[in-house]
């Protein structure tokens, strides 16, 4: 990809964020004048940027504008490998369909790619996902974990805990996880989870997650049909918030999740999960096959599947039509 000479700046001060960078030193690298480096300085500065100058030490960058993009993506981001490498578009189609092409073309783990907005963005059991509005978070990563098909369903789980402490960093909701990956606050949906994975009978080649958030959007900005189901962190707090640092918060903890997986194992994770767990507790009715049938939600199996106390015996529930809410809808 060509970069601008603008683009080359934000680029070299973001990597050197910590430490002041000389004009003459950007000049250098640029093979233009200083004249021409300082004008370019001015042209940023009148976007958003900020700088803190001092003489004999150079600029040092303080602070981007509140847009997505690479360099905001990658400026203050904490991780060690995940969004390390990542890529940015205005519009997708879906960023699930590019992970998958970047991760055959064997991108590396922890390879993000974020777009402002899809216009085919998809959830599970291949329903439409309503991201059109620049005002959410979407976005989808390369995992190539150690891990064989039957446990990927970890990472599903791992993801909403993930998600419940972004959000539990910034705000005090009460973020709720229903069963296997929406994230609801106040009973209505404002984050989606989409784990898809290449994989033979025993190992993982690769999986693509792929989280949407609904952070800036005002009710009118959602689809007439979904306006009594979803909800932004925006429409639940009168604030507006950063959508590159929920990214970027969320992959530090995706991050520290993941090696909390890899090294110790799942136990905490999956206690953090039911802590969560919207409606568990309580009794749910649903449908397995043609029986209607009712339980008590007591927690979730490491295998991501439901547990159902019926009397003494406790079922797994894998996939089955669960009557969650009061008017009917699932
Ligand atoms: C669901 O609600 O069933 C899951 C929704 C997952 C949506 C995200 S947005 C980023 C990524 N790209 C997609 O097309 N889907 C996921």
């Amino acid at each position: 990809m060509v970069l601008s000479n603008r683009e080359k700046i934000i680029q070299l001060l973001a990597q050197n964020m910590h430490t002041y960078v000389s004009g003459q030193w950007l000049s250098d690298q640029l093979g233009i004048s200083r004249t021409a480096v300082w004008k370019q300085m001015k042209h940023l500065e009148e976007d958003g940027y900020h700088f803190k100058a001092v003489p004999n030490k150079g600029y040092r960058l303080i602070d981007m504008p509140d847009k997505v993009s690479e360099n905001t993506l990658f400026w203050g981001l904490d991780t060690d490998v995940l969004g390390q490498m990542l890529e940015y578009h205005d519009q997708l189609t879906s960023t699930q369909d590019l992970a998958h092409t970047r991760a055959r073309e064997n991108k590396p783990d922890g390879y993000l790619v974020v777009a402002d907005s899809q216009t085919k963005g998809r959830g599970r059991l291949h329903r439409a996902f309503s991201s059109e509005n620049k005002n959410g978070a979407w976005f989808s990563f390369i995992l190539r974990p150690e891990l064989s098909p039957v446990e990927a369903q970890k990472i599903t789980l791992l993801t909403a805990v993930s998600l419940v402490r972004t959000i539990k960093q910034k705000t005090t909701l009460e973020p709720k996880i229903k069963w296997p990956n929406d994230i609801l606050i106040n009973g209505k949906k404002l984050a989606g989870i989409l784990t898809e994975m290449q994989a033979e009978q025993d190992q993982i080649h690769y999986m693509v997650i792929g989280v949407g958030v609904n952070i800036n959007q005002r009710l009118d900005e959602f689809p007439e049909d979904l306006r009594d189901t979803v909800t932004s962190l925006m429409i639940e707090t009168d604030e507006r918030f950063k959508r590159r640092y929920f990214i970027q918060d969320f992959l530090k903890h995706f991050e520290t999740l993941y090696r909390t997986l890899l090294t110790d194992g799942f136990d905490s994770i999956k206690d953090e999960w039911e802590q969560h767990a919207f409606r568990r507790g309580e009794t749910l009715t649903y449908r397995l096959g043609d029986k209607e049938k009712s339980g008590v939600f007591v927690g979730i199996h490491e295998t991501g599947a439901l547990l159902i106390k019926n009397g003494d015996q406790t079922d797994r529930l894998y996939s089955a039509d669960i009557h969650w809410f009061e008017g009917g809808h699932t």
